[in-house]
């Protein structure tokens, strides 16, 4: 039987607003979940919970600044730039806002996932019911994907496990999906090669049943190929990288990409040869194909030395305003920010005549004001229309490592700074 492509309207439908939606509008009743008026009806399977769902729309990747959206937009650049077509452009698409509330054949039916693997257990994942699911891997939406007819995409998103949380783990994080497929002419070069990319041969260790030894080698070597680029175009050429032989359900044979940090390896990465059922399964029996999937937390706490998972969490200007106006592949390393709050405090001025100069400010306040001096930074300027004298107002944030700061405390220091800015740049203070 020819298996016919699915079909080729496109129904993975993204939602285009959704980097500015704020959390989610949530209801439970007695018999049913509401989201943003979905309403799935509740089993013995649901097992999500309100405190899970308010991270729905928080779409970290999305939120510009953010280092799990640079980390996003470096990866981008990385395979648009690797995979040009003839005509110069990138052959990937790229899918980041694909609803996180998926179907349980997504998540693991449609990856060939059995019915008793520990993966699909309660104590694993955050079901709405039976039949739907907060996704626990990007890679749920394989299927649909190459079933719409695509043949290279990167998927992005968050993605919900149930687990303990401490500095490195947390129940929602982001990944990003890589898949390629090949029609024979693409992966072998048919003038020079005799081969076809099909057998009906054993499953060995190295490779498919229904695919010929050269086809598996040559899927391998491009996978790899690609992924220690990606290594080291975000980590450096000096990176130690190793491979480890794994396996899933949905890729054959599977592999782990480790690399070293700090003496010890770290597994980055899952991939593989794709499974030809799953193809099959979506219409397209011609092709063959590989797929990877990544953490974004996990790189991007190595590449930006944050120390806890918790933090890509914050929504304080502390953590935050470290990577504002950063370009993705700009070297930050994040310096860690005080447990105790913070406090501020403006300062504005008229601009003597031929005005100042920012950093001059920047200098002043951070000599006075020592290291309770979080940031500094320009928050309002104004031109008067009949004097034509112009003002600036600096937010000056303070905050100490060990104690909460009390504004008392802090006035004087604030008091001191602006008399210094006084003498030192001619500005009168307002
Ligand atoms: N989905 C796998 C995970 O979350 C990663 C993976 C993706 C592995 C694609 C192989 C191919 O662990």
């Amino acid at each position: 039987m020819t298996l016919l492509r699915k079909s080729l309207r496109f129904f993975a439908v993204q939602c285009r607003n959704c980097a500015s939606k704020s959390s989610p509008n949530v209801e439970f009743t007695a018999s049913t979940v509401d989201i943003d008026g979905r309403k799935f009806n509740r089993d013995k399977w649901t097992n999500v919970n309100p405190n899970i769902l308010k991270y729905l729309n928080r779409n970290l990747h999305l939120k510009p600044g953010h280092p799990l959206c640079l980390l996003r937009e470096n990866i981008i650049s990385f395979m648009y730039k690797s995979f040009p077509n003839h005509a110069g452009n990138p052959i990937f698409s790229v899918f980041d806002r694909l609803n996180p509330i998926v179907t349980t054949k997504q998540n693991f039916d449609s990856l060939l996932i059995p019915q008793d693997h520990p993966s699909r257990t309660l104590s694993d994942c955050y079901y709405l019911n039976k039949d739907f699911i907060l996704r626990g891997h990007t890679s749920s939406h394989q299927e649909e994907l190459i079933a719409s007819g695509l043949d290279s995409f990167v998927v992005m998103g968050d993605v919900y496990r149930r687990d303990e949380i401490d500095a490195s783990h947390f129940p929602v994080f982001h990944q990003a999906e890589g898949v390629r497929l090949f029609a024979k002419h693409q992966l072998h070069d048919i003038d020079k090669e005799k081969v076809e990319l099909f057998e009906n041969g054993k499953r060995t260790p190295h490779k498919q049943e229904h695919h010929t030894e050269l086809t598996s080698d040559k899927l391998q070597h491009e996978l790899k190929t690609c992924l220690t680029k990606l290594v080291h175009h975000l980590f450096g050429n000096d990176v130690e990288t190793r491979w480890t032989e794994t396996y899933f359900p949905f890729t054959h044979p599977s592999f782990e990409l480790e690399v070293k940090f700090q003496d010890k390896w770290l597994e980055l990465l899952g991939c593989g040869v794709i499974e030809q059922q799953i193809l099959y399964n979506a219409g397209v029996p011609d092709k063959v194909g590989w797929a990877f999937g990544l953490g974004l937390e996990r790189i991007a706490m190595r590449l930006y030395e944050i120390p806890d998972i918790r933090l890509f969490w914050s929504n304080d200007s502390g953590f935050l305003s470290q990577f504002q106006g950063a370009t993705p592949n700009q070297k930050i390393t994040y310096k860690s920010v005080s447990q105790y709050p913070q406090c501020f405090n403006d300062v504005s001025f008229w601009l003597p005549e031929g005005g100042i100069n920012s950093s001059d400010v920047y200098e002043i306040v951070r000599g006075v004001g020592g290291d309770i001096v979080e940031q500094v930074r320009l928050v309002d300027e104004f031109l008067h229309p009949k004097t034509k004298k112009r003002s600036q107002c600096f937010r000056i944030i303070y905050r100490h490592m060990e104690r909460t700061l009390t504004q008392a405390e802090v006035g004087k220091v604030h008091e001191r700074i602006k008399a210094q800015l006084a003498a030192d740049l001619g500005v009168t203070l307002r």
